[in-house]
């Protein structure tokens, strides 16, 4: 069971104490939210942010792109020091390609679907991924409503992935907090993205040891 604190809450001002903070509490990966304006209505970041944390952190970085064709950049974040580069189904028509694209790149992929997408979208590069990352809010910002629709693409997934004789991870972002992270696990999900949870409370630790207890439990 992974943790995945997503610094799009934390302050951009401080990122380094930040992703420090989180490796302290025993985060398993940096989930860091990569958007465009464009496939999603909000500008985040680029690769030279992910260049400049890869020194900061022991951590995995947890690239989450959401940006239209991104396989225009996924050189670029392999070379910035992303682990994981995780892309959206509806971001590409060449889906396939892009992930044979991040495999070539020597790096983890990762494929992730919005809330109206199905997991049927995706069935044919289950065998290519490392990673699939259900969505459980519509992707543009944080602190949203967690929605519990979307875990029964979770369950399907943990079905096929044993039909298949696959291993790829399920992870989950959105609204996750120490309720809906049960649902998610008992769903069938083993690594958490949790963004305002974590980084919008007072005290981050009481956070990340509420959620690691009722992951672990
Ligand atoms: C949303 C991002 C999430 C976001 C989650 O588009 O992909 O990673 O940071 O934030 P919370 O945990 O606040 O819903
Ligand atoms: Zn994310």
């Amino acid at each position: 069971m992974k943790i995945a604190p997503s610094i799009l809450s934390a302050d951009f001002a401080n990122l380094e104490r930040d992703v420090k903070l989180v490796e302290e509490l025993g985060a398993d990966y940096i989930h860091i939210d990569i958007m465009d304006g464009q496939f999603v209505p909000n500008i985040t970041m680029g690769p030279n942010v992910v260049a400049a944390l890869r020194p900061v952190t022991k951590l995995p970085l947890d690239v989450h792109l959401m940006v239209k064709l991104p396989e225009r950049f996924i050189e670029e974040f392999a070379s910035s020091g992303a682990d994981i580069l995780t892309i959206h189904q509806e971001s590409t028509p060449h889906l396939h390609g892009a992930l044979q694209k991040i495999k070539a790149a020597n790096v983890k992929a990762g494929v992730v679907i919005n809330p109206g997408t199905s997991v049927e979208t995706i069935r044919h590069v289950l065998h290519l991924v490392d990673q699939i990352l259900i969505m459980t809010v519509n992707p543009g910002f944080g602190g949203q409503k967690f929605l519990p629709e979307c875990l029964d693409k979770v369950r399907e997934l943990v079905e096929l992935r044993e039909q298949k004789g696959l291993n790829f991870d399920i992870e989950v972002d959105g609204g996750v907090d120490d309720r809906t992270i049960r649902l998610c696990k008992e769903a069938g999900a083993n690594v958490f993205v949790a963004g305002s949870y974590i980084y919008g409370a007072k005290n981050p630790k009481e956070r990340m040891d509420l959620l690691r207890e009722v992951v672990s439990n």
